[in-house]
């Protein structure tokens, strides 16, 4: 029984206050629920979001790392230093970072081994572009991206990975993918992974969904067979559209 994770991907926003008010009225909200929750916050609020979820179910985050231990890397951010602030996630290969930020599927295999090595939870993101979905290379692509970020990752490993499929195009877009759409797509993830590392394996690696998750679509895309959880942008940044996701 693969558990349900909901993490919210804060992207550029929220200083200080902003973070602390949505987080308290978060947690005034949430009650008990199964689903695991993450939040993906910047690296400036990572320890004031840390002190503000202590004592509840809510998990650290960050939304990106560097893929060696320290050095002259003007600007980035080191495994390490996440831990220290209490990090478990870490999202890797955020479509956004591969767009505007030049990662590639080898920087993102390092960031996915290091983050492994470190004890953090890897969210790997992987997702198609418009003009490959229209073109029927969704498949492919998906499968590349996700072979690429897994190169000598090791079975005993991928307990302790979370992939979130995230088609480029329903990114802050409000087009979401339909739900048998997403669930294609996330069903033929987990058979790649079968391919390489087996079924028993395939089947524990929680899978999420990202593009335009609101409260109104959650349910029926958690309802979906082979979906594990949402990735949310925009709703994760209001505390009553974010609830709603949770508690779908
Ligand atoms: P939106 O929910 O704003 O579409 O963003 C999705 C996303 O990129 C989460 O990582």
């Amino acid at each position: 029984m693969r558990i349900p994770i909901i993490a919210g991907n804060w992207k550029m926003n929220k200083t200080t206050a902003e973070a602390i008010e949505l987080v308290n009225v978060l947690k005034e909200g949430m009650g008990d629920t199964d689903v695991k929750v993450v939040i993906c916050c910047p690296y400036t609020v990572l320890a004031t979001v840390k002190k503000a979820v202590e004592g509840t179910n809510i998990k650290l985050g960050a939304q990106n790392m560097h893929w060696e231990d320290s050095g002259a890397y003007t600007g980035e951010i080191s495994a390490d230093m996440l831990k220290e602030q209490g990090v478990e996630y870490v999202i890797i290969g955020h479509s956004e970072r591969r767009q505007y930020f030049n990662e590639t599927d080898e920087t993102v295999n390092k960031k996915v081994k290091k983050a492994l090595e470190k004890a953090l939870i890897p969210i790997l993101c992987v997702g198609e572009s418009l003009e490959e979905r229209e073109t029927d290379k969704t498949f492919d692509v998906v499968k590349e991206q996700v072979l690429k970020a897994l190169e000598d990752v090791e079975a005993s490993d991928m307990k302790n990975i979370v992939i979130a499929y995230e088609p480029i195009w329903a990114i802050g877009t409000g087009k979401t993918a339909t739900p048998e759409q997403a669930n294609e797509v996330i069903a033929y993830i987990r058979n790649v992974l079968k391919e390489k590392y087996g079924e028993e394996i395939s089947e524990i690696v929680p899978i999420q969904y990202g593009g335009s998750v609101k409260a109104n679509n959650a349910t029926e895309i958690m309802n979906q067979s082979d979906i594990d959880g949402a990735l949310v942008g925009g709703d994760s940044l209001k505390a009553e559209s974010f609830l709603g996701i949770i508690n779908f």
